[in-house]
């Protein structure tokens, strides 16, 4: 999502760009896209929450330095959703959970797993109220 913007906007920033025929062949199949598959601000963090969550995953079982809470994660407060009317106050306690949980895996990391399984039934927690189809991905995030 990101990496799109960016590079629509090169596009407009810089007109004369258009002679280079990879920014041209750029453009065209990106608008394309995004008309396809609309994600909104919450989706795109939350697609970024699961990698986060996946490599941090793959630390704790190597038993490797945990590093710091990536602080993107408290745009889950802010962030723009497909169905705004979601946004009530349920999922605004989930989401506080949500980062107390995550943010114990850091500031305790010796119970680094079981805060991590816990953070993960706090997803899991929110989507059961929420939207459940992601559910059965996200539980493949538990550190057995
Ligand atoms: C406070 C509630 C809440 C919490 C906590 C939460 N989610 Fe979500 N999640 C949502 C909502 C609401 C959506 C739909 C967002 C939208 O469409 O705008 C969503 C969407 C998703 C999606 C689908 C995104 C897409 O491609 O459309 C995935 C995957 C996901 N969440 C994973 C996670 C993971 C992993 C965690 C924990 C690390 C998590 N969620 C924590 C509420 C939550």
């Amino acid at each position: 999502m990101l990496l799109l913007t960016a590079c629509n906007k090169k596009v407009e920033a810089e007109p004369e760009a258009g002679i280079k025929k990879d920014s041209a062949s750029c453009a065209k199949p990106l608008t394309k896209e995004f008309q396809m598959y609309k994600m909104s601000e919450m989706a795109a963090l939350m697609e970024q929450m699961y990698v986060d969550n996946l490599r941090l995953k793959e630390r704790i079982t190597k038993d490797d330095s945990i590093g710091t809470f990536p602080q993107h994660i408290l745009k889950i407060h802010s962030s723009a959703m497909t169905d705004e009317s979601e946004n009530d106050a349920f999922f605004k306690l989930q989401a506080a959970k949500f980062i107390k949980a995550q943010e114990l895996i850091y500031n305790d990391p010796t119970n680094a797993k079981q805060h991590f399984n816990d953070a993960v039934t706090a997803c899991v927690k929110c989507h059961e109220g929420k939207c459940d189809g992601p559910i059965p991905r996200i539980k493949k995030l538990y550190i057995k």
